[in-house]
């Protein structure tokens, strides 16, 4: 089957809610295996974008195809959100949603693909390859050393690296992140750039993100939002050298 190089295609989106215009005819396309980011000042509806691509909202117009690899295209619009992740489109909210009082491992296990719950989890008990990859992908985040702690104990940041763990082990084709480095310091905010790097071999990672460092150190392509509307597109050192970017920022006061 040839080969689509991109992984999603947006297609003249619009969302009106009750006639307020949220988005308006935006097109993206994201390569795969690629780090593409949403920026934009706020309200410019970038999580109003993720809402789309995973079904969450409905667009006025518009549609969103999916290019997984070595399978038959699927248009997004339209389709239900279990399905959608399922089909390998994972999102992590801008609320962390571990559970506190079992451990980093026992949150990997319950975010095995296949497992239905807490209780599943009980009666299906991994397998030794599961176990394996679990622990290949802690490692992958910094977590490995840190299996067996509650993850209600572990500091805000390595949360949010579980949390992104979490997601991984179900093997997805595209990880949505909105804003993974909210709250985190620079060493922090620096260490999920170089995970994320290191996941994106395996998978393409869409982040919406105001802080420009890390947006520096890690983007592929940005696309640029404002009042709903694509502004530009491309890498990030001409996106931020262009002077509409450059207004729509300083006029909301700037990063
Ligand atoms: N369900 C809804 N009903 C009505 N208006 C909405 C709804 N969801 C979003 N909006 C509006 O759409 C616009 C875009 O919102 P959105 O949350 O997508 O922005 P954003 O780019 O993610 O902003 P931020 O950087 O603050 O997170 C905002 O004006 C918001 O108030
Ligand atoms: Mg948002």
């Amino acid at each position: 089957m040839k080969q689509n190089e991109n992984v999603l295609e947006i297609n003249n989106i619009s969302v009106s809610f009750d006639g307020f215009y949220a988005l308006t005819d935006v097109k993206a396309n994201v390569k795969r295996n690629s780090i593409h980011f949403f920026l934009g000042p706020n309200g410019a509806g970038k999580t109003t974008l993720l809402d789309i691509i995973c079904a969450k909202t409905k667009p006025t117009q518009g549609t969103v195809m999916y290019y997984p690899k070595n399978r038959e295209p699927m248009r997004l619009t339209g389709m239900k959100e279990y399905k959608i992740v399922n089909e390998g489109v994972g999102r992590k909210f801008q609320v962390p949603s571990v559970f506190i009082n079992l451990t980093v491992e026992e949150n990997m296990i319950l975010s095995l693909k296949g497992h239905k719950g807490i209780l599943d989890s009980i009666f299906h008990k991994p397998g030794k390859e599961e176990l394996d990859e679990i622990d290949r992908i802690l490692e992958k985040v910094g977590l490995l050393d840190e299996k067996e702690t509650r993850a209600g104990a572990l500091a805000d940041g390595k949360k949010q690296w579980l949390e992104i763990a979490m997601q991984i082990v179900q093997k997805p084709e595209i990880i949505m992140l909105d804003e993974p480095a909210a709250g985190m310091g620079k060493p922090e905010t620096f260490r999920t750039g170089e995970i994320l790097k290191e996941i994106k071999k395996d998978c393409t990672i869409i982040v919406i993100e105001h802080d420009m460092d890390f947006v520096k150190q890690i983007a592929d392509k940005v696309t640029v939002l404002h009042e709903g509307k694509v502004l530009m597109e491309g890498d990030i050192t001409s996106v931020l050298a262009d002077e509409t970017v450059q207004a729509v920022y300083l006029g909301r006061g700037g990063e």
